[in-house]
């Protein structure tokens, strides 16, 4: 009888705790193993709407984000096409961000990057593709932003948008203090972005000044986001994201207020969530 009890309790307990991090938790989240299943997943989601939209004969618009987060997605989907025969011919994509000012060619460009690790390897039009040009003049960026913005909303928005996150809690170049409203624009790169640029750069006093970046706004109109995270560098501000209040201090925040935002994490950059704190 004294043991039942006991047990009772126990399962209560638990229960308390399961409800208490769930509460805690303001973005769904799914913890993996590690990056590449949590990678895998993802892509088998883009994958079914990729084909979906196939068989409705209808474009499927993809924002992707670059970055080391999102390299495994991009290489399952350069398999997939590789050895399952999964065709992009219907796919369009719009990047997030890309320095300013920088030549496409550039080692260090967002052209170079999705080049290498998904253009280069899979059936995508090039037509199909848009990325923020490093290369427009200063007197031209304002008709540059708007025109990107009005290229995604003409096509009907964007499907399944990939976001990574800064240690400072950025999305897409969206530094800390970028409002809810705010569009594709030219924003100033924090130091602790150019401090994580600076090994690609060679240097910090390497990285450029500034980046053209989606704004909030065009980030949260997307229909579906999946947000990643991997390693333990990552899991303090992973948790002011799911867990802490909103702020502008921290852009990432702002996915609480999408309805549509998962978030996908390997076991270290989820170590910190309430959920882990439980004994
Ligand atoms: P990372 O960058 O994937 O290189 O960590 C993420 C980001 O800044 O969005």
């Amino acid at each position: 009888m004294e043991k039942e009890k006991k047990k009772a309790f126990v399962t209560e307990d638990i229960l308390k705790r399961d409800i208490a991090y769930r509460g805690m938790e303001k973005i769904p989240t799914e913890v993996y193993d590690d990056s590449k299943a949590a990678s895998v997943a993802i892509a088998n989601e883009i994958a079914k709407l990729i084909r979906q939209k196939e068989k409705e004969k209808k474009n499927c618009i993809l924002g992707l984000a670059t970055g080391s987060t999102p390299i495994k997605v991009y290489k399952e989907l350069a398999r997939m096409h590789k050895e399952e025969g999964l065709s992009f011919k219907n796919v369009i994509s719009f990047n997030l961000d890309e320095y300013y000012p920088i030549d496409s060619k550039a080692l260090q460009s967002y052209h170079v990057y999705m080049n290498t690790y998904l253009f280069d390897h899979i059936d995508i039009p090039k037509e199909n593709i848009n990325l923020p040009d490093g290369m427009a003049p200063q007197n031209k960026i304002e008709e540059f932003c708007k025109s990107y913005e009005e290229k995604i909303i003409s096509l009907g928005g964007i499907d399944i948008q990939l976001l990574g996150i800064g240690r400072d809690g950025h999305i897409g170049f969206n530094e800390p203090g970028s409002s809810k409203k705010s569009k594709t624009r030219l924003i100033h790169l924090d130091k602790i972005t150019k401090i994580d640029a600076g090994g690609d750069f060679f240097g910090i006093e390497n990285v450029p000044k500034y980046a053209l970046t989606m704004g909030v706004e065009s980030i949260l109109n997307a229909k579906r986001i999946f947000i990643m995270a991997y390693g333990e560098s990552k899991s303090r501000i992973v948790k002011k994201a799911i867990e802490g209040p909103i702020t502008q201090e921290i852009p990432s925040t702002f996915l609480q207020d999408h309805s549509n935002t998962s978030f996908y994490l390997d076991r270290a950059a989820a170590d910190l969530l309430v959920r882990f704190q439980c004994p």
